[in-house]
């Protein structure tokens, strides 16, 4: 290895409503790789997609970051296409490793993963196939089911579905008789609870329908667990290792977005209070989860854990987590005596693996 240092991408902010949490964990992704024990390994280039898409030059993005400039829409420019691609901002052909920060399409999905393996450069999180399946639930949902893991019952319906009575008589059938109410809809492709609808009836379930749709074709339907929320983090890729477990607790019926990001409506516990058996079993699913949808690098497992039965159930692998200094994956880590200067330093070190 030579002692050059490495020129870090941090890419954040971008078109998806997770923007201005993507700029909070790039913050915290910044302070970490710009703090002392890390100084003499890395140079940070941030890069800001504006909400029109438009990638920032590093002086611009890191007022941004800074908090100097605030992140408004700015003037429609052309978007990007297959033309001016190379327009990138001058200090993207000088990137050694890509970290991404960014959440939800676009950024969560696969989409800008491949455009870092166009570049040729190693970057950090899942690859293109993990980061795709982990953003889209039916998917996700159908290989947890071809590897038998613990997950809630659900069902899946296209838009086009809606328009066959026939077909929809059966599916509210097949609803009472394995998922029954309440029971949740989600689109499939979303994430921060947008679109989702908890239904305690029939009348409720065909509105929640009608609310995912607006937001994707195809829809999951699946039935409540009522159980605890934990979440466990993985980090690593030829040896992936997962975090102590953490849980959520919320005032909200269940976990929305009010409750996501409003820090009055819920807290972390970290370590979650468990057996140490049913500890150890999530942090094995955990890797399993991410396995089977080919995730590595750096993941959030969620779980739904029943006391009374002791049942655990996966509820979704996501493949690049908030980041922001009270979001769960980095305390999680400093629980597990990974400080975030040394977790961002790791998380690099698997992206060049
Ligand atoms: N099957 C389920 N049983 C109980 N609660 C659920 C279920 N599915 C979702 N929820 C509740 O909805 C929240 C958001 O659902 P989730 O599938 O994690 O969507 P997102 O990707 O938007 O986070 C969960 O954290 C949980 O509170
Ligand atoms: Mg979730």
């Amino acid at each position: 290895m030579t002692n050059k240092k490495q020129i870090i991408g941090l890419v954040f902010g971008g078109e998806s409503s997770e923007h201005e949490v993507s700029i909070k964990s790039a913050e915290t992704i910044y302070a970490a790789l710009s703090h002392s024990c890390n100084i003499e390994r890395f140079i940070v280039n941030p890069i800001y997609i504006d909400k029109n898409g438009f990638w920032e030059d590093s002086e611009y993005s890191k007022s941004i970051l800074l908090g100097e400039k605030k992140s408004t829409k700015t003037i429609k420019r052309d978007r990007i296409t297959i033309n001016n691609l190379t327009n990138f901002p001058k200090e993207s052909n000088e990137v050694d490793v890509w970290f991404p920060a960014l959440h939800g399409p676009n950024g969560e999905d696969g989409v800008i993963q491949g455009l870092f393996k166009l570049t040729g450069k190693p970057f950090v999180g899942s690859g293109t196939l993990g980061s795709s399946l982990g953003m889209d639930k039916i998917a996700m949902k159908s290989i947890f089911k071809s590897f038998n893991l613990p997950q809630a019952p659900y069902i899946y319906l296209h838009k086009e579905n809606l328009l066959n009575t026939l077909f929809m008589n059966s599916i509210f059938d097949e609803i009472e008789k394995i998922i029954n109410y309440p029971c949740f809809i989600k689109p499939a492709n979303l994430g921060s609870s947008i679109g989702i609808t908890k239904a305690y009836s029939k009348q409720e379930l065909i509105t929640g329908i009608e609310i995912a749709v607006k937001y994707d074709e195809r829809i999951i339907i699946e039935k409540n667990i009522i159980g605890r929320e934990l979440e466990c983090g993985v980090l690593g890729k030829s040896i992936m290792k997962s975090s102590v477990v953490g849980e959520v607790k919320f005032q909200t019926d269940w976990y929305t977005y009010d409750s996501k990001y409003n820090e009055h409506l819920s807290t972390t516990i970290i370590p979650a209070d468990l057996k140490i058996n049913i500890s150890n079993k999530i942090q094995k699913l955990a890797i399993e989860a991410c396995k089977a949808i080919n995730a590595y690098g750096l993941a959030r497992v969620d779980f739904f854990y029943q006391e009374s039965t002791e049942k655990i159930y996966i509820n979704e692998v996501n493949t690049l987590p908030g980041f922001t200094n009270t979001s769960m994956y980095p305390m999680l880590w400093e629980a597990s005596g990974l400080k975030p200067e040394k977790l961002v330093a790791s998380l690099i070190e698997t992206a060049r693996e």
